[in-house]
Order: structure tokens, then C-alpha cells, then sequence
């Protein structure tokens, strides 16, 4: 195998999506390595976690920062310190400036959870219920400047049931989104996933019974 990747996930919140990631990562063939967890929140649950498992983790909390620019200069600082290659963010709620989204154009990925470009974001849930849609989902994609939006790496979907709420739509979509993220990550470590032309051009072996394809149902 090539190198592994050096990979930093970002977090603002729980960091269930990390956890996946991070575990996923111990595979000895897995290509990315996780070298760094960065949130902008201090009291953000995912830090507490990733402290524990002994991962190299910063707080850079947006709020010492007058300017978004000036907490990214610091942001790029401890992604330098630790020579990351590629950034998951794994419920990351801050939008980046267009300079820091075009300095890491195509090595920086993002998870959301709706089938893309329907529902973007926030109350992606409660916009999937008000809409009536009979099937919802998540969705990894390569980060534009533009919130929510870019080319698609990887999809899963899962039905809406009638009786669903917001929330009990939400536990179900982020079973599918901790299957996803970690295949879509070793994807793109792997260099199997590029963009061309804003669309993603997957090289591996991708048919229908690809287990990132099929529906979580
Ligand atoms: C996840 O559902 C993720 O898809 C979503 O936030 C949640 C974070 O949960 N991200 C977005 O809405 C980004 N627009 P987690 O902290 O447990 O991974």
C-alpha cells in the first residue's frame, strides 16, 4: 500500500461521525491515518473522546476570533503542525472562506445528511418529513465554497416510514452515514476517487453490489 494519508477530522459537536472514521482508520490497510481532531468548540463531546483515545487533538474556538479568515490562520496552523494531507469534516457547522476552501480544493471532504442537492442546511430532518419524500439519505462530498455543495463522492439511502419524525429519520440516516463516510474516506486516501470536470470519477471496481451503493435499508 502507498502511504497512509494524513488525515485530520474537524468537529463541532458529538463526533459520532469521527468515531466511525477513527475506527475504521485502525485497519492496517485502511489508507488514511488519522493524525489530528480539530474542533472550534471546547465543550464539543467528540473532543472528550478523541482526548481519551489518545488522539492528537487542538480547540481552536471560532468565538477568540474577530474574523473567520483569522480562525483559519490558526486552524492551518495546527493542520501544518501535523502535516495533514487531507480533512474529513465530520459535523464541522462553521462554513469556510472561499480561500481556505480553494487552499484544500479536492482534499477536503464533508458529510451531510441528506441526499445532495435536495436539503441543504440546517433541520435537513424536518425539511426531508415537510417535503414527503419516500426515500432520504447522506451524502460525502469534495467541499466548494458554495454550503452543502460539490461533487459527490459516495451516497447511501434509507426509506422514510410513514410515522417517522425528524428525529427517528435522523437515527436511521446516521447508521447509513457511519457506513458511508469511512468507505467514501478510504476512497478518496486511496486516490480511487478524483474529480473531473465537478464530477467524481470512482477507478476501483464499483457495481452494484459495491456495498457503498446499496441501500441501508
Ligand atoms: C451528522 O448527521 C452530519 O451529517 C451533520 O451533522 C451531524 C453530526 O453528527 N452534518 C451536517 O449537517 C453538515 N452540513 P456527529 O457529530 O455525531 O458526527
Amino acid at each position: 500500500m502507498n502511504k497512509k494519508k494524513r488525515t485530520a477530522i474537524l468537529i463541532s459537536g458529538r463526533g459520532s461521525n469521527m468515531r466511525s472514521l477513527v475506527e475504521a482508520a485502525r485497519a492496517p490497510d485502511y489508507p488514511a491515518e488519522i493524525v489530528l481532531v480539530a474542533s472550534n468548540r471546547p465543550e464539543a463531546e467528540g473532543v472528550a473522546w478523541a482526548v481519551e483515545q489518545g488522539l492528537p487533538t487542538v480547540v481552536v474556538d471560532h468565538k477568540n476570533f474577530a474574523a473567520r479568515a483569522d480562525f483559519e490562520r490558526t486552524l492551518q496552523s495546527a493542520l501544518d503542525t501535523y502535516g495533514v494531507e487531507l480533512i474529513a469534516l465530520a459535523g464541522f457547522m462553521r462554513l469556510m472562506t472561499p480561500d481556505f476552501v480553494e487552499h484544500w480544493r479536492d482534499r477536503m471532504i464533508n458529510i451531510h445528511p441528506s441526499l445532495l442537492p435536495s436539503f441543504k442546511g440546517l433541520h435537513t430532518h424536518e425539511q426531508a418529513i415537510a417535503a414527503g419524500v419516500k426515500i432520504a439519505g447522506c451524502t460525502v462530498h469534495f467541499v466548494r465554497a458554495e454550503m452543502d455543495a460539490g461533487p459527490i463522492i459516495a451516497q447511501a439511502a434509507v426509506p422514510v416510514l410513514s410515522g417517522d419524525t425528524a428525529e427517528t429519520l435522523a437515527v436511521r440516516i446516521l447508521k447509513a452515514e457511519h457506513r458511508v463516510y469511512p468507505a467514501a474516506l478510504r476512497l478518496v486516501a486511496a486516490g480511487e476517487a478524483r474529480c473531473d470536470r465537478e464530477k467524481v470519477v470512482i477507478s476501483s471496481d464499483v457495481s452494484e453490489t459495491n456495498p457503498l451503493y446499496s441501500p441501508a435499508i
